[in-house]
């Protein structure tokens, strides 16, 4: 069995399965694939090959195990002295998810805790450069970065996630990736109107010339938590004093445990 990669033509992502030689044989011969010299790896020249596969085939090859490795996510945690979490931080666009993000972790690393930041504009920069702000891409930004921080959690991190996030379905499928009580839900509430009186990128002012399609709030809807961990109304307070309500929940989970 050999392993072959191509376009999967619903997301325009990458995607691998596993054929026999005599299957890749008659499609390297008759069906645009080419094979590196050295290597077992095709790239599929034509999108449409394999396009008959159903897509979890696609993406979940049989032949992959899990390797359980015996230093784990608990003593990995330990010598950090902390307990990993995932703090989602959703919220409108300038509702203020990054600036107390920021402030947040400013004053857990001042404390000695091991953090790090996943930022939706930041990700947009690289591991998801190739997605848009379609819902299906919205999805698969979601599920990268959901998928990230829980490999950071399992590494023993704090992970502070700032992504809008403007699905419930997609907050839901990120919470139940997570192992138990592990997801915090942050609701960064700031009223439309004040986002777009702050409209830090100035992304509101093209958003209503009508020059930014699928924009949340105004051309595509933000599903507003229904029961979040914790509701931050950011109106009349400063970042850091909306930071320090943060970390006092995390010192309440500490002590619950
Ligand atoms: N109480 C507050 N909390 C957070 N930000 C505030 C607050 N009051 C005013 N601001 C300002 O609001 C703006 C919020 O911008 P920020 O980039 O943090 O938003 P965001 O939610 O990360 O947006 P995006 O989703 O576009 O990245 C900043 O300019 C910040 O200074
Ligand atoms: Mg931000």
């Amino acid at each position: 069995m050999v392993c072959f990669t191509g376009k999967d033509s619903i997301r325009s992502s990458p995607c691998k399965a596993f054929f026999s030689k005599a299957v890749l044989f008659f499609l390297r011969h008759d069906n645009g694939v080419e094979m590196e010299q050295d290597s077992d790896e095709l790239v599929l020249m034509d999108p449409t090959v394999g396009a008959d596969m159903n897509a979890s085939q696609r993406r979940r090859p049989k032949n992959v195990r899990w390797h359980g490795f015996d230093v784990n996510k608990a003593a990995r945690s330990a010598i950090k002295h902390q307990r990993p979490a995932i703090l989602w931080f959703t919220g409108l666009s300038g509702s203020g998810k990054s600036t107390i993000a920021n402030a947040l972790e400013r004053s857990l690393h001042a404390r000695g805790k091991h953090t790090y930041v996943l930022d939706g504009d930041n990700v947009r920069h690289g591991l998801n450069r190739d997605l848009g702000f379609s819902d299906a891409d919205r999805v698969e930004n979601i599920r990268r970065v959901a998928e990230m921080a829980k490999l950071m959690a399992d590494a023993g991190l704090i992970v502070i996630v700032s992504f809008i996030s403007p699905f419930r379905e997609e907050r839901r499928m990120a919470r139940e990736m997570m192992d138990q009580g592990e997801f915090i839900e942050i609701f960064v509430d700031t009223p439309l109107e004040e986002c777009a009186r702050r409209d830090p990128k100035g992304l509101y002012e093209k958003a209503l010339a009508g020059k930014i399609a699928n924009f949340t709030g105004i051309t595509s809807p933000y599903e507003m938590p229904q029961s979040p961990e914790l509701h931050l109304k950011t109106v009349g307070y400063q970042p850091a004093q909306l930071a320090l309500i943060v970390e006092e929940f995390l010192e309440r989970r500490i002590a619950e445990k």
